[in-house]
């Protein structure tokens, strides 16, 4: 059975004294939870009082948002691998549909972002996800494996296992509207399905395919309840410690009795 793994992203919010307060809240509430991996992504710039806050080898282990491909050098305003490991950052998202679609970060650069990260001894959580218009005109699978197969680009099959894909519907982000169960597992087995053609059936069985998109705690039972569905990426719900603690509780409760 693979371990359930929850994600808050905290997108551009938060302040210096709130991230503190957030994620010493998260690790209370998931105080005695062992079978759920748990990571919150603050903005960068409160990363390094976050990580003190916690501590580097707290069971809320820690990610970023984004991160840039070079190692260092005059690419203003980027943030590489090497200055997320100096802070011992343990994920980082990649390809976030915020990026690809409000920043217009090409596949390409994803590839080349999860690549550096993962070389650096990061854990990628590469992002896919259709657009509303994608998935009303019946192009959901093909947006979703052309995003997977090109964010995938090179990684073997043992380096493809430190890689989570979180697959979150554009339309179902922020709005309130989350994909149904139903439509969520048509997906994930199909991203899961994809992910065997291209390495092998055991990597694929391995490998944590995440839901995003307005996942709560009134929503979480039944999205992990899905074959398919081993974890979430939450943004809204994700901001507060009380409703991030519950539906990591909730999921605990869930496969504790699988
Ligand atoms: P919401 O949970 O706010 O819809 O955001 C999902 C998301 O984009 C997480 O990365």
């Amino acid at each position: 059975m693979r371990k359930p793994f929850i994600a808050a992203n905290w997108k551009m919010n938060t302040n210096s004294k709130s991230a503190v307060e957030l994620a010493t809240g998260v690790v209370k509430a998931v105080d005695g939870i062992d079978n759920v991996d748990v990571a919150a992504c603050p903005p960068f710039v409160y990363l390094q009082s976050v990580i003190e806050a916690v501590g580097s080898d707290s069971k809320l282990a820690i990610g970023a948002q984004d991160i840039f491909y070079e190692g260092n050098g005059a690419f203003t305003g980027e943030i590489s691998a090497e200055m997320l490991t100096d802070l011992k950052v343990k994920y980082v998202i990649t390809g976030h549909s915020e990026r690809r679609h409000v920043i217009g970060e090409s596949d390409e650069l994803i590839n080349k972002k999860t690549h550096a990260a993962l070389d650096a001894g990061l854990l990628p959580i590469l992002c896919v996800g259709e657009l509303l218009e994608e998935r009303e005109s019946g192009k959901t699978n093909e947006v979703v494996s052309d995003q997977v197969k090109k964010g995938l680009a090179g990684f073997t099959a043992d380096q493809a296992l430190k890689i989570t894909i979180a697959y979150e519907p554009v339309w179902a982000i922020g709005t309130g509207k989350t994909a149904t169960s139903a439509q969520a597992q048509e997906v994930h087995a199909m991203i899961r399905e994809l992910l065997a053609q291209m390495y092998d059936a055991q990597t694929a069985d391995q490998m944590i395919i995440q839901y995003g998109g307005s996942a709560k705690p009134e929503n979480t039972k039944e999205l992990m309840s899905c074959a398919d569905v081993d974890g979430l990426l939450v943004g809204g719900a994700g901001l507060k410690a009380d409703s991030f603690g519950e539906m990591i509780k909730i999921t605990s409760e869930l496969y504790a009795s699988l």
